[in-house]
């Protein structure tokens, strides 16, 4: 599907986001393998979410709406899925549940779209064989996963890359171990499974960056509340900062501290947003986000940075091309999510007539630049889709986005959205 965006001077009003993603997943995953009921309000609408809630569905969970929308959940034993479980386009899905299945008395099989079979499975195969799980993959790490469910034991585990999907796999498979689990992160990545688990009654601490789950676990329905997505803002964010009229509220926005990096990035390049009327829900925060056209300086992404803002730099670049420019390094993972971003984001700002220069973890981009209207591609890839829209927000011309149906992976009606609030 293409979009047309055409330019616009502001965004303004007031927006409420889908839930966030990440907690979406983790709260589906751990209320189906819980006893008794739980009922999650505000669960995220984005393809990638209902992909999780399909698969467990398939495993037995009994998923359904309430009249409010609410997720309801009722959990319990898993049981062997009459088929393939179909995770999408949905990296989250295939890495989280696959701790979960290799513990189970049963075989799975897990695969999804053409752009999941082309990521890279080895770094949750490799700890759950170490837990004594039994997985086949193509070419030893490509989905579609084979995974023959063993009896598990807990292990000291430092994870080799950060990343929040493994952890989580980990920690997941140590629900079912016997022994305590412990993960050792080289940066700290979300910590929403940490906070869920606990939420769910498990004991689930954290020191610095070493994680420990105990054995042993009983894990208990309950009712839970999903902050909006601090990543789907980030778009709304970026357009606001960049268009000189701007004045917009994104309202109840997760703003978890291994999260909220993007907001201390934002203010670090002179950006003015204010958090506002902070709450605790589920052991998650939440807040109101006030954002103003700013004058912005030079950003640079690396180290630690670079893993706390991965979601975000789509984004970003847009941001850093049109003020102060922006350098990324450290990012290699950036090559292999959805799309390889790194080459995505140079392909459609050439098409702007916007310069980058790449490297093999990264990329600069100088300040300034102008945005000229062009065929643009998502290539398949939600982030670039929505970045991408808002440059053509701030282009000299309308813009063409081919794929921008892929929004939905986690933003169904982001374009309606973008509409409403831009001027
Ligand atoms: C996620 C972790 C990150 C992030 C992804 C969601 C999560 O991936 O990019 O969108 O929910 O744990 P990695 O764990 O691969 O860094």
């Amino acid at each position: 599907m293409r979009e047309t965006v055409a330019p616009a001077k502001a965004v303004q009003g007031i927006v409420s986001l889908p839930g966030d993603k990440s907690i979406s997943h983790r709260y589906a995953m751990l209320a189906s393998i819980a006893e008794g009921q739980s009922v999650i309000a505000n669960y995220s609408t984005g393809a990638d979410c209902q992909s999780t809630l399909g698969c467990m569905a398939a495993l037995g969970a009994q998923v359904e709406r309430d009249q409010q929308g609410r997720v309801v959940i009722q959990g319990g034993t898993l049981r062997e899925p009459a088929s393939q479980l179909d995770a999408g386009n949905s990296g989250s899905t295939i890495r989280m549940l696959s701790g979960i299945l290799a513990a189970q008395p049963f075989t799975s099989l897990i695969a999804g779209d053409e752009s999941l079979a082309r990521r890279p499975m080895a770094r949750i195969i490799k700890p759950l064989e170490q837990m004594g799980a039994s997985i086949e993959a193509r070419d030893g790490t490509y989905p579609p996963l084979t995974i023959h469910g063993r009896t598990l034991h807990g292990i000291d585990y430092p994870l080799p890359v950060p990343s929040a999907q493994v952890k989580s796999c980990v920690l997941l498979a140590g629900l079912f171990a016997q022994g305590d689990t412990i993960v050792r992160e080289p940066v700290r990545t979300r910590d929403h499974t940490e906070i869920a688990l606990r939420e769910f009654g498990a004991d689930c601490s954290a020191e610095k960056r070493v994680i420990t789950l105990r054995a042993g676990a009983r894990l208990k329905g309950r009712e839970l509340f999903v902050p909006g997505d601090l990543s789907s803002a980030c778009f709304f964010l970026v357009a606001a900062l960049l268009m000189k009229e701007s004045d917009l509220v994104v309202h109840g926005v997760g703003v978890n501290p291994t999260r909220s990096a993007l907001l201390d990035y934002l203010a670090g390049i002179g950006a003015s947003i204010k958090v506002l009327d902070v709450r605790q829900i589920g052991g998650e925060l939440i807040g109101d986000l006030r954002v103003r056209a700013s004058r912005l300086h030079r950003g640079s992404v690396d180290g630690p940075l670079t893993a706390a803002l991965i979601d975000e730099i789509p984004a970003l670049a847009v941001l850093g091309a049109a003020t102060g420019g922006i350098t990324v390094r450290d990012a290699s993972e950036l090559r292999i999510k959805e799309t390889d971003r790194i080459a995505t984001l140079e392909s459609n700002f050439r098409r702007m007539g916007v310069e980058m220069e790449t490297t093999a973890d990264g990329f600069h981009i100088a300040g300034g630049q102008k945005f000229h209207g062009a065929e643009l591609d998502s290539c398949g890839d939600h982030r670039i889709a929505m970045a991408f829209s808002v440059a053509a927000l701030a282009a000299d011309g309308p813009c063409e986005i081919e794929g921008a149906d892929s929004a939905g992976v986690s933003f169904p009606g982001f374009f309606d959205k973008l509409r409403e609030i831009a001027h």
